[in-house]
């Protein structure tokens, strides 16, 4: 992790927690964390049935806590049945929104070119995407990674302007780790991370590579968090399993003061 960079830990909590269980689960967070929040940013993404909850719960309690919606649309509202627009999340006090998790890619037919626009549409909606990127086990196996990913962050982070590029959050997410227990290397998890931040200089200057913020993804537990956090262009974790629990995420929030 860099200095001037404040680091980001983030839960996703994917399909699971009703919004009873996300307030407890919330709640129960809050009383783990509170000597970390000033040097660590703190995030929940819980499915969209729950975010009002949360977002209660954060807004009465005073939370330090950041609320995040797992996916969006990318029109602000229509006859799309189905689908929540960037309006109706921020209205919810949402500050992020992932977008393009390798999940939402294999199972609901997502694209660079749909992450796109959807990553834009945050950004109009006045919130900040989380943008998620990753090879799968062949493409690793392969030795084709840097490029996958640097076509991945190419063709999902076009057309925006500098000062939003400065604002993203990319998650490098390696499909064969997540809810594995396999990890890559950090090092190697390093290497694709500053792999991204030049992709993001080539697209949008120097001072926009050294603002955005790159997590790292996949398997992260409280034992193994802090050797991700140790380098110097990993900036903080997206968490899945290991954030339905009160006691682990906390774990890994305390690992990246
Ligand atoms: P796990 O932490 O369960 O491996 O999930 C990672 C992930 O997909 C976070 O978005």
């Amino acid at each position: 992790m860099a200095f001037d960079r404040v680091p980001l830990v983030a839960g996703n909590w994917k399909m699971y927690k009703t919004s009873g269980e996300g307030a407890v689960l919330i709640q129960d967070l809050a009383l783990l964390v509170t000597e970390a929040w000033d040097q660590v940013e703190i995030a929940v993404c819980p499915p969209f049935t729950a975010l009002k909850a949360v977002s209660t719960v954060i807004e009465l309690d005073k939370l330090k806590m950041r609320l995040g919606a797992q996916d969006c649309f990318w029109e602000e509202e229509g006859a799309y049945t189905g689908a929540i627009s960037p309006r109706m999340l921020k209205e919810l006090r949402c500050d992020y929104v992932i977008v393009g998790h390798s999940e939402r890619r294999e199972y609901f037919g997502e694209t660079n070119e749909t992450v796109n626009k959807k990553v834009r549409a945050v950004f109009a909606g006045g919130m900040r995407p989380i943008m998620c990127c990753g090879e799968s086990a062949e493409i690793h196996d392969g030795g084709g990674t840097e490029t996958f990913v640097r076509a991945q962050v190419r063709e999902g982070l076009a057309g925006l302007d500098p000062g939003q590029a400065a604002g993203l959050v990319i998650a490098y997410e390696p499909i064969w780790a997540i809810g594995t227990g396999h990890t890559p290397i950090p090092e190697k998890a390093n290497d694709v991370a500053r792999t991204i931040r030049a992709t993001i200089g080539a697209m949008y200057g120097p001072p926009a590579a050294m603002s955005c913020r790159i997590l790292y993804g996949g398997s992260v537990k409280p034992e193994n968090a802090h050797h991700f956090f140790a380098e110097p262009d990993i900036d903080g974790a997206l968490v899945g399993g290991a954030a339905l629990n009160a006691d682990s995420f906390a774990g890994i929030v305390n690992a990246a003061r």
